[in-house]
């Protein structure tokens, strides 16, 4: 399963200011934007391509245009922070949703919510923050590969290598792109260093 994590200055500067406690929402949520742009840039670097002539003010020329049907799949309720900025590059994707949510004594995931569109063939970019255990990425993943999904790309700010290694033995062609790899996971399924509670930072809910 190919993992990529970022080696991008700026990258690391918006993830030490999302790990920072004293980061508020307000700042959180463009700082999450901001990243998400990164993230796609670097997940769709090697997207296929078909050309496409244009012509520029002053002559023809042969340009390169994306050759894929994209869907992105945020997961609720974190994942929300990453819509808008992967809509904002890639405006043409259809969207899907994944409700999932750990239980806060076991960390298991358990799905509420799942709507998507055709998945047939599709490039799926599933969004989620955060992946520790590694329970919830499963979870969405196997929904968007039972709908027929052709790839899937994971984008997260911070994975854990007990996700990592979860996603690597059930799907090993899935791909994974993150901000940061961090050290391990504490009794309760947070990620050490980490930066905390990802959707309640996102959405003030402390
Ligand atoms: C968080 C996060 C991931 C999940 C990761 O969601 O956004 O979906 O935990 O943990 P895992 O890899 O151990 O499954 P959470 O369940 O806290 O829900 P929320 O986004 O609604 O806050
Ligand atoms: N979900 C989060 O938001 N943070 C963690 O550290 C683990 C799961």
């Amino acid at each position: 399963m190919p993992l990529t994590v970022l080696n991008h200055a700026l990258a690391d500067h918006i993830v030490t200011r999302l790990r920072d406690e004293n980061t508020p929402p307000e700042q959180f949520r463009p700082l999450t934007r901001a990243l998400t742009h990164i993230l796609i840039a670097e997940a769709t670097k090697s997207l296929p391509t078909r050309p496409r002539v244009i012509r520029t003010p002053l002559e023809e020329m042969e340009g390169r245009e994306l050759d894929v049907e994209i869907v992105a799949v945020p997961v609720l309720r974190a994942g929300l922070g990453m819509l808008e900025p992967t809509l904002e590059m890639l405006p043409g994707a259809a969207v899907g949703y994944v409700g999932l949510e750990r239980d806060e004594v076991t960390a298991e995931a358990h799905s509420y919510y799942c709507k998507l569109p055709n998945m047939a063939g599709k490039t799926a970019f599933l969004l989620d923050p955060m992946l520790a255990t590694g329970g919830s990425a499963y979870r969405a993943a196997k929904s968007l590969y039972e709908a027929g999904a052709e790839k899937v790309i994971l984008l997260c700010v911070v994975a854990a290598p007990q996700g990592i290694a979860r996603l690597e033995e059930a799907f090993p062609s899935l791909q994974i792109v993150a901000a940061a790899r961090d050290r391990d996971l504490n009794a309760k399924s947070f990620i050490l260093p980490g930066l905390g509670d990802f959707g309640d930072r996102l959405y003030g809910t402390f």
